[in-house]
């Protein structure tokens, strides 16, 4: 009795996620193991709120988001149920990233969003959107690889410099050791001197 008491209390009562539930929406947890039910439905949402990590269920249905921004959803690994019916998506190269993300998530799911801008799509399902839709979207690419690339070059950048100090510290090492070295032979060499002058 005690353990359903208190199941019930996990599944039923709204509980508030700490700082981690976003302001404008109800969250539920649904057990440590089982997640959190996120509830942004209907709040006029313009942008999607930052979300728990431990979302399983969230619900953004019914707002004013014309689009997710890429790499937003790649977080929740525990995400089971998505609900993003009845928003205004602006169909342009940004809406790329839902799109895809989705086609691997769930296509029922896809099926349902269709685009409410710009006129030429307004009504066309995401789910079917080509590249002739959305124009030349190559912009999108470089910027990402451009970030690769100049990671590479400061890490391609920190070896050489790494080698070159290793090189010189060895360097210096080497003319220590040798002065080392010759400078016992020399005092070596005057000990024995010295004595025979005395
Ligand atoms: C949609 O959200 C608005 C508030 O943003 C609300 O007034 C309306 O009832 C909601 N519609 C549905 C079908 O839930």
């Amino acid at each position: 009795m005690e353990l359903l008491a208190v199941l019930g209390c996990a599944l039923l009562l709204p509980v508030v996620l700490g700082e981690d539930c976003p302001s404008p929406c109800s969250c539920w947890s649904l057990g440590e193991e089982w997640g959190a039910r996120v509830d942004c439905s209907s709040r006029g949402l313009l942008s999607l709120p930052a979300l728990p990590r431990l979302t399983r269920s969230l619900l953004l249905h019914n707002n004013s988001l014309p689009s997710i921004p890429a790499g937003a959803l790649d977080s929740l690994g525990h995400l089971q149920e998505l609900e993003l019916w009845d928003n205004p998506w602006h169909c342009d190269c940004h809406i790329l990233y839902l799109k895809l993300w989705l086609e691997d998530f769930s296509l029922p799911t896809l099926a349902r969003l269709r685009c409410a801008s710009p006129a030429h799509l307004r009504m066309k399902p995401l789910g079917q959107l080509t590249g002739n839709d959305l124009g030349v979207c190559i912009r999108l690419l470089p910027t990402k690889c451009l970030q690769f690339f100049w990671r590479d070059l400061v890490l391609i950048a920190g070896v050489v410099i790494t080698f070159i100090l290793v090189a010189w510290a060895l360097k210096v090492a080497k003319k220590l050791v040798c002065q080392l070295i010759l400078g016992c032979r020399r005092l070596r060499r005057n000990i024995p001197k010295t004595r025979k002058v005395q």
